[in-house]
């Protein structure tokens, strides 16, 4: 017998993702998000350990990509702690508070750990440097694998648990208001820089029924006209990874 509801939208699986809890809330942005976390983690994993110290220019747009892919990190963790937890915990069980009150937590583990990759990556990039800094870049690739683990761990404990509670609890209409109050509307270059990143990597299907959601043709649009332009930067930006 099978428990999913007829109603309830066919939920997003992409490559690296843990879980995709059954319920009423298509949480496909969410997944879209969690993939490229993922995608850039295990790029700049390899990218350090493998770019040598003497490398400037690839440090730079390593410098470069660390800075977006935190923003979006930064923000998405914001989205969750300011809107959607303490929507959750409103309604909660105490069990489920309990989760809840976990991600806040592991969002606060993470941010120190990324601020610590951030500033390696800012000394590697740094234009007037006499030797090539070794020791930075050695320092640097234990810090990235320890944020990598520590943000693994904690997405799959949000896509197996808190997940699992957002569709016990929440509606679809509930979940647009939350997005509605906390997202804001989006400056133009900010999803210039955004929809290429977001989408890099994702397979095709999975982009199609994305960019084919209400208002998802004017991200498929950017993402036509900045998709090449992103593929070859990442390309050089990871060209030793
Ligand atoms: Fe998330």
């Amino acid at each position: 017998m099978s428990t999913t509801h007829h109603t309830w939208p066919r939920q997003l699986r992409l490559p690296g993702q843990v879980a995709a809890p059954e319920g009423p809330i298509d949480m496909q942005m969410m997944y879209v998000m969690h993939h490229a976390f993922r995608r850039d983690l295990d790029l700049f994993s390899a990218a350090v350990r493998n770019t040598p110290a003497s490398e400037w220019a690839t440090w730079v747009l390593l410098e470069e990509r660390w800075e977006l892919f935190a923003e979006a990190l930064h923000e998405h963790h914001t989205i969750e702690d300011d809107g959607v937890w303490p929507a959750l915990e409103a309604l909660g069980t105490e069990d489920e508070v309990a989760t809840l009150t976990a991600m806040e937590a592991e969002h606060g583990e993470i941010d120190p750990l990324l601020e610590g990759c951030a500033a390696g990556f800012r000394r590697l990039a740094q234009p007037v440097r006499q030797h090539a800094d070794e020791d930075a870049r050695a320092a640097l690739a234990v810090r990235v694998s320890a944020a990598r683990e520590s943000l693994r761990r904690h997405l799959a404990h949000e896509e197996t648990e808190a997940i699992a509670i957002i569709q016990r609890l929440l509606t679809q209409e509930d979940w647009d208001r939350i997005e509605e109050a906390h997202v804001g509307k989006p400056k133009l270059g900010k999803v210039v820089r955004l929809v290429p990143w977001a989408a890099y990597g994702v397979p095709r299907e999975a982009l199609e029924r994305v960019f084919s959601q209400p208002g998802g043709g004017g991200f498929r649009l950017v993402w036509r006209l900045t998709r090449r332009g992103f593929a070859r930067k990442h390309a050089r930006t990871f060209r030793f990874a």
